[in-house]
């Protein structure tokens, strides 16, 4: 897995040793190193030990260039890869909890990977994005930009949106099909990954051959599961096949991984979407949330 953190101490050292990067510092205690991306004067970034063991495990980057720094990356459970996201508006001493919670963590793997190479940066950012270190505070904020555009969305999703952010975020949900081969109905369940939200639609992806879709060509009621941090999903309604091979090349292209056993071009990709669906947001906190699509 991609990690964010590292030792400070090391950190430092290469920060010393290198005399491009030791250009770009403002400061470096203890606990924390600061540095200033496109020399303007004021810091841009600061990478810091919060917990005390030696490890980075706090960035907290200026996005707006005045010199006070308002998001916040914070790897709380010491895993390497940030899970909480604070966000505080220009000038204000008032931290907002953008997101937490291991969903964020993917999330966040990319980004998180590329700042922690800031402080290899000349040859990574020369070689994976020809930009020069000046560059770099401004590619930061456009690219984190996104992702707090993203959080956002997740974090606000309502209705069809929240259903899809859960099931994406999870991972793995779990299916359940009618079997009606031997005469006697009888239930079905298997893992599965695939989600794709598509004009306005929920999709999931099999394959023709497979005994899941042959049961949902004889009964296309299914239901699925999936839970996470405390809260489970159960989705039920129709599932309608869907020859759209546009949308069959949008599902392989948000799983690439598709790619290796699937084309949208082959007889055998099936793309199936929801219809006349509940949703149900249970947990053993609150009332069940019902959202219907
Ligand atoms: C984590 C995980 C995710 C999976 N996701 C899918 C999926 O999205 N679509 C699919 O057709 N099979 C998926 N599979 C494989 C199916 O679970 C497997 O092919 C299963 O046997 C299909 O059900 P069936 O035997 O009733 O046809 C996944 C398997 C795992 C372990």
């Amino acid at each position: 897995m991609n990690r964010i953190s590292g030792n400070l101490r090391k950190a430092k050292l290469r920060l010393m040793k290198d005399p491009e990067l030791r250009k770009l510092l403002v400061r470096s205690g203890w606990d924390e190193i600061v540095l200033d991306l496109d020399g303007d004067g004021s810091a841009d970034v600061c990478f810091s030990d919060e917990s005390g063991d030696g490890n980075i495990d706090t960035i907290a980057i200026d996005l707006t260039g005045d010199g006070e720094f308002n998001l916040y990356l914070h790897d709380a459970d010491g895993n390497g890869i940030p899970d909480t996201v604070l966000w505080a508006d220009d000038g204000s001493e008032e931290l907002e909890l953008l997101a937490f919670g291991s969903g964020v963590e993917r999330e966040l793997i990319d980004i998180g990977t590329r700042i922690r190479r800031i402080l290899i940066a000349e040859e990574f950012l020369n070689e994976e994005f020809n930009i020069s270190l000046t560059d770099l505070s401004a590619y930061m904020k456009e690219h984190l930009a996104e992702l707090i555009d993203e959080v956002n969305r997740m974090v606000n999703a309502e209705g069809i949106d929240k259903v899809y952010y859960f099931l994406d975020n999870v991972g793995t949900y779990y299916l359940s099909t009618v079997d009606t081969t031997g005469g006697t109905p009888v239930p079905r369940v298997r893992p599965f990954g695939t989600i794709l939200l598509y004009d306005g639609k929920l999709y999931i992806q099999t394959g023709k051959v497979k005994d899941v879709s042959k049961q949902i060509a004889a009964n296309p009621q299914a239901e699925l599961c999936a839970f996470q941090d405390g809260v489970w999903l159960r989705l039920a309604g129709e599932l309608v096949n869907d020859d759209n091979i546009e949308v069959k090349r949008a599902m392989l292209e948000k799983m690439p991984e598709l790619k290796a056993m699937y084309s949208a071009e082959d007889d055998n990709t099936q793309v199936l979407y929801f219809k006349n669906a509940t949703a149900t947001f249970s947990s053993f906190t609150s009332e069940p949330e019902v959202i219907k699509f």
